[in-house]
């Protein structure tokens, strides 16, 4: 396929261009496929890796407040008893009688949803869980049923006690998840967007009841859109405020909510995505889940509309209160004062991995018109590949040295060693798939003992002396050095 020459993708391309790639394939494709089902290629695992790591470290390793657990995908089928799943999670299946195109509705929709592809009507197919079954134990009729678990946020609540105790947590505080995720969905599409298997990236967020954050003073001063449910109601469209505003005119009625919403964003912004495709909607009371008290999304434009890209809902004490419920086990904790309070999840974020990585390979992806490839400028703390080195000629007094800057830097990244095709070939290769920087021994790396380092998005090139590479390369990548001044300037 011709790369597509515009930087606004759809998402029938992107999938193209990610096969092709080497990101992501149709999971079993060689058979036909399955449908909701994809792989990750080389590339694709590793900018998913990268993208959990970056979001560990922001939530968890640099927050004094959070841990992570990583629970089990299949559990006690009585964690769904508890959790409402078993008898609350259903979607109501739908054709339309128009155009047949298939979907999912939920059951306050029946009779005031229309076909969303060509506004005929739908007819109602049957009522239906999305929680996948299966059978532990081998032997029929011994086994038991079991569930794949459809969020990672029951395994957080079930062992919240264990957790608690033996990290020492004091309210407020966080446990974070990531994980699989599995839901079977009546009508996968758009790519990552709905599928029948996906990784979450969840965080349960407990405080005292009415407890207030303390945090306010983070939240930036940067203008979001945002649509609350009063400007749904009267068709108002989005309004563009600071989320401390709308903390203040009561738009968003709790300061976790604020907060919370406002530290995605904040990680969101250093991970490279383009905030004014980002808006946030309150759910409005027909759409809550049967758990929520209050729900807000952050929304992005993808190339199908605006869509969920992550929730955040209010929780309340329903999980920890079910849970309680259920096994009969003391959910509380015991206060300095000695009261004992069941806490609360006032905010959960909840972001499906891949829906973030489509949000940041959409943004990425542009077509230069100049070098004539694919440019996808992803953050160099995304991109699968750090950096490529390059002999500028297949002659041993030049591999020998690159040989030796790759070998070192490969101890600490994903870093390729290419000496294959022209120069201007090696450079759009890499272009293509991300790689920030370039390295080249010329010439004058025989004399100076230095390389170049070549943009990607810029195309400017630096000297940098070979002992200096590594470090320079380390605040190159965690953004703590501009580009420019990172060594000698030559273009
Ligand atoms: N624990 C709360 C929860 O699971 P959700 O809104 O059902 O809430 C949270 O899911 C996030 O998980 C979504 O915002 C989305 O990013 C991701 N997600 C949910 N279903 C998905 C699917 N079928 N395919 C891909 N991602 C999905």
């Amino acid at each position: 396929m011709k790369e597509k020459q515009k930087d606004n993708v759809s998402i029938e391309d992107l999938a193209i261009f990610c096969k092709k790639k080497g990101f992501v394939y149709p999971s079993g494709e060689i058979y036909g496929g399955l449908a909701g089902f994809w792989d990750f290629g080389p590339l694709g695992v590793e900018l998913s890796n990268n993208l959990k790591k970056e979001w560990w470290k922001f939530n968890v390793y640099q927050r004094e407040d959070l841990v992570g657990i990583d629970g089990s995908i299949i559990t006690s089928p009585k964690v769904w008893e508890a959790s409402g799943h078993v008898e609350n999670f259903v979607d109501v299946s739908v054709v339309c009688k128009k155009c047949g195109y298939k979907s999912k509705i939920d059951k306050h929709e029946i009779g005031i949803t229309s076909c969303e592809k060509c506004g005929g009507e739908y007819e109602v197919k049957g009522e239906f869980n999305p929680m996948f079954i299966t059978e532990v134990g081998p032997i029929k009729g011994d086994s038991t049923k079991a569930y794949l678990r459809p969020e990672t946020a029951q395994l957080i609540f079930a062992n919240f006690k264990y957790v608690q105790d033996n990290a020492r947590m004091k309210l407020p505080f966080g446990i974070a998840q990531i994980g699989k995720a599995f839901r079977n969905e009546v009508s996968p599409r758009e790519f990552l967007f709905r599928t029948r298997e996906f990784e979450q990236m969840e965080i349960e967020y407990f405080i005292e009841p009415k407890q207030k954050c303390p945090y306010l003073k983070e939240i930036g001063t940067k203008e979001i859109f945002i649509l609350d449910k009063k400007m749904q109601d009267s068709n108002e469209g989005s309004k563009k405020i600071k989320i401390i505003d709308a903390l203040k005119k009561k738009i968003i009625k709790k300061d976790w909510h604020a907060y919370w919403i406002s530290k995605y964003f904040e990680w969101f912004d250093l991970m490279g995505a383009d905030l004014n495709k980002f808006r946030i909607r309150q759910h409005l009371s027909k759409e809550k889940s049967h758990y929520s008290e209050d729900t807000w999304d952050i929304e992005y434009n993808f190339p199908m509309g605006y869509r969920e890209l992550m929730g955040f809902a209010d929780r309340g004490d329903f999980d920890l209160k079910q849970h309680q419920e259920y096994s009969k086990k003391n959910m509380e904790l015991s206060l300095d004062d000695g009261k004992k309070i069941l806490p609360h999840v006032v905010c959960e974020p909840s972001l499906g991995v891949g829906r973030a990585l489509l949000v940041f390979l959409l943004d990425a992806y542009h077509y230069d018109e100049k070098r004539k490839n694919v440019v996808l400028k992803l953050s160099p703390k995304l991109s699968p590949i750090k950096t490529a080195i390059f002999p500028i000629v297949k002659k041993p007094e030049f591999e020998i040295i690159a040989q030796k800057i790759f070998d070192d830097l490969k101890k600490e990244w994903n870093v390729v060693y290419d000496k294959s095709g022209s120069i201007g070939r090696r450079y759009a290769r890499n272009d293509e798939i991300g790689t920030p920087y370039c390295i080249t021994v010329d010439g004058d790396s025989l004399k100076n003992k230095d390389v170049t380092i070549r943009d990607r998005d810029t195309t400017k090139q630096i000297r940098v002396k070979v002992s200096e590479l590594k470090n320079v390369l380390r605040g190159l990548i965690n953004s703590e050095i501009e580009f420019e001044k990172a060594g000698k300037l030559l273009n």
